[in-house]
């Protein structure tokens, strides 16, 4: 095998791993941290679907009843105790942020986002939320990573 030959197989190799990384679980989808405020956020990077009209959903179940937290599909109303402690913010490119104030989970607990009838799912253990600031630095440390999310992204969509 020459250099060039070996080189390529180390990139798709790399590639490989990264995305096999990145997008186990449809982590890099969904991603719950807790802000220092004790606010929960969980980001939903589904982009949404073309020539339909976007709305978003977000809701979490633990055991087998699920609550819906934040909506603005019309004629859907969110669990009455979350109606006034959460909020959802767009995310650029693409996507949506729900924020729960003074909210922190008490149990293992599955979050669920729709955009435009696309569904992903992150199952969140209780005592593994990391603070949102970890992440970031993360991301800062290592902003081609970031790049490669997208990749990540079309990857499942293969
Ligand atoms: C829901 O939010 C999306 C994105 O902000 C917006 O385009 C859409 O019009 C909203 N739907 C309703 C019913 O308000
Ligand atoms: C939470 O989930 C983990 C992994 O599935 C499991 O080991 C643990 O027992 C669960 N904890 C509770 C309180 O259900």
């Amino acid at each position: 095998m020459n250099t060039s030959n070996s080189i390529f197989v180390w990139i798709v190799f790399l590639e490989v791993l990264i995305s096999t990384v990145l997008c186990q679980g449809e982590e890099s989808i969904i991603t719950v941290c807790q802000e220092e405020d004790t606010d929960l956020r969980v980001n939903c990077l589904l982009e949404p679907k073309a020539n339909y009209h976007t709305d978003f959903e977000f809701s979490m179940s633990k055991g087998n009843k699920e609550m819906i937290i934040n909506t603005n599909i019309s004629g859907i109303m969110p669990e009455p105790k979350f109606r006034h402690n959460t909020f959802v913010t767009e995310i650029e490119p693409y996507g949506f942020r729900l924020t729960m104030m003074g909210f922190t989970i008490t149990e293992n607990t599955t979050f669920i986002c729709k955009v435009t009838k696309t569904q992903k799912t992150l199952f969140v253990e209780l005592d593994t939320i990391e603070p949102c600031s970890a992440i970031s630095v993360f991301l800062l440390g290592y902003p081609w990573i970031s790049l490669l999310i997208p990749l990540c992204i079309m990857w499942e969509d293969f």
